[in-house]
């Protein structure tokens, strides 16, 4: 049966502004926001805790078969349930985001992840955001949107929200930040747009579902968007396809 509501995917790579703009749009048009890349660092954080080589599918796919990975939908994000486990936080941090690149490159993985996420999303009323939404997941989602911006610009942006932040041990507030950096900052930064670039290239090159847009996705670059704009643009196109379907 038709779902009654329609589906949004939002895909495209790390320090784009997926999540950002995944949380507005559902609040925009009462939806639920679900971040799938979630889910992957769950389990990543699983295998870690379990000593597992990330490169091994069986053992993985041993390892998905008794866990329960449960995103509780928010005004800002998802919380992240890791077998009943409140995990939010810990699934942030830099060994579980290559971990979670690296076990989502296996087939049977990803198929175990997809299944769920079809069940989550079967109703229709979701903005689900990701690397594969458009492509595997629901490719007949009613809107695509692929987000995109320059790789100096996605690390800049993760460098503000990821460290920054947490060095000055408050709230993510990227305004507060001097324009002036520190060697150490430097440094950071640059660590980070390496690390991202690793992923990416690792996101955008497995055989199974690589990262890519949608033939019918529409790709938005925000590159030298400011976040106002980025907002606005995504709410047009929602709003222009959501007419025409
Ligand atoms: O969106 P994120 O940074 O939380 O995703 C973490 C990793 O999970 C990302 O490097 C690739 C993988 N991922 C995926 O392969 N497919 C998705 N739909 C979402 C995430």
């Amino acid at each position: 049966p038709r779902r009654e509501r329609p589906i949004i995917a939002i895909d495209g790579p790390a320090g784009a502004g997926k999540s950002t703009l995944a949380a507005h749009l559902a609040r925009r048009f009462g939806f639920l926001n679900l971040e799938t890349g979630a889910m992957y660092r769950a389990l990543a954080l699983k295998a870690i805790e379990n000593d597992l080589a990330f490169d091994e599918e069986e053992p993985l796919l041993e390892l998905a078969a008794y866990t329960r990975v449960r995103l509780e939908p928010q005004s800002e994000g998802n919380r992240v349930f890791l077998d009943e486990i409140d995990v939010s936080r810990r699934i942030r941090d830099t060994d579980v985001t290559a971990a979670a690149s690296r076990i989502s490159v296996h087939p049977r993985l990803r198929a175990w992840m997809v299944e769920q996420q079809r069940a989550l999303g079967a109703q229709g009323g979701v903005v689900m955001e990701g690397r594969d939404i458009g492509t595997a997941v629901f490719p007949d989602a009613e809107v695509k949107i692929f987000l995109d911006a320059s790789p100096e610009v996605r690390g800049d942006r993760r460098y503000r929200q990821v460290i920054v932040p947490r060095r000055a041990g408050e709230e993510s507030s990227p305004q507060n930040i001097p324009a002036e950096s520190t060697p150490e900052q430097t440094w950071a930064q640059q660590k980070i747009l390496r690390e991202m670039n690793d992923r990416d290239e690792r996101d955008r090159n497995r055989a199974e579902s690589p990262l890519r847009p949608a033939p019918d996705a529409v790709i938005l670059d925000s590159t030298s968007l400011t976040l106002d704009q980025v907002l606005a643009q995504a709410e047009d196109i929602v709003r222009s396809h959501l007419a025409a379907g």
